[in-house]
């Protein structure tokens, strides 16, 4: 079976989504089978590598975790970028809500439902989990649950960036003794990143002080062309591969498999 990489962090805007889908991307590129489950109901992992509204979708992780007669593959949606998807929406809510309280798929629905996918012949080299803005619930604790190892996005600019982040790093490793999951922290990947200003730089201090050398050496830098793919729904290096977001994905991408190799 292949890697399992969950994108957490609890705050929202911080560049997980755009981390996944890019990273997905490039590792396809590279003739990687790839697989992103969207666990964010926001779905906005799956407007991009859909292109389409994620209303659209015929079944989400939701339908999936909830139920039992549907087929994984029956949920994979194949895209145009190369990388098969597991959807997300807003019904998705609703889906895990209904879980019953005490029910196991509240913890291991999504590590049984790759596993059973892997059965059935799908083999995805990477399987890469956008995360929801949380710290606790249903669909943090599956993606944990499942996970082989976190990518902690941290937004280089942000004062606040660091504030929280003990809280989360305690929230996972008390899932990961909970579930049996033997989930690791990869790095931590430092996005929308500025050199040239001075918040850039205390932020960035302050992170390598912080994880020391957990931090990916690989920084994402502030792109306008990421916001611009972002916007028309679309993965960097397809609407620019010359930019310096392309780029900057396709360093975190190597540098990623580098460390997987090494841990
Ligand atoms: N390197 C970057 N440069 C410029 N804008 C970025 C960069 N990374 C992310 N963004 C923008 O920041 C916002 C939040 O990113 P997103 O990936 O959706 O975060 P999250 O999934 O953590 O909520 C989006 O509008 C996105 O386009
Ligand atoms: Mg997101």
């Amino acid at each position: 079976m292949g890697r399992i990489i969950a994108f957490a962090n609890y705050k929202g805007g911080v560049g997980k989504t755009t981390s996944v889908v890019n990273t997905a991307h490039v590792l396809a590129m590279n003739n990687n089978q790839v697989l992103v489950v969207d666990l964010d109901p926001q779905g906005n992992a799956t407007l991009t590598l859909s292109r389409s509204n994620p209303f659209e979708q015929e079944y989400t992780i939701g339908n999936l975790l909830a139920d039992k007669d549907l087929l994984p593959r029956d949920c994979l949606v194949h895209t145009s970028y190369q990388v098969d998807l597991i959807p997300a929406n807003l019904n998705t809510y609703a889906l895990v809500a209904s879980l019953p309280a005490n029910s196991a798929k509240r913890i291991f629905g999504l590590r049984n439902r790759i596993a059973e996918l892997a059965s059935q012949g799908w083999n995805h080299d990477y399987i890469l989990i956008d995360c929801p803005p949380q710290i606790e619930g249903a669909l943090i604790t599956n993606a944990i649950a499942a996970a082989d190892y976190y990518v902690l996005p941290i937004e280089g600019e942000s004062v606040y960036a660091l504030q929280g982040v003990g809280h989360l790093m305690q929230a996972i490793e008390a899932i990961r003794d909970d579930s049996g999951s033997s989930i690791r922290m990869l790095g931590a990947l430092v996005t929308m990143h500025d050199a040239r200003t001075t918040a850039g730089k205390t932020v960035m201090q302050a992170i390598n002080r912080y994880f020391q050398d957990m931090v990916f050496k690989t920084v994402i830098r502030r792109n306008t062309t990421i916001n611009k793919a972002n916007l028309s729904n679309r993965c960097v290096c397809d609407l620019d591969p010359k930019s310096s977001g392309c780029e900057d994905y396709r360093a975190f991408a190597a540098e990623l498999i580098q460390r997987i190799d090494r841990v």
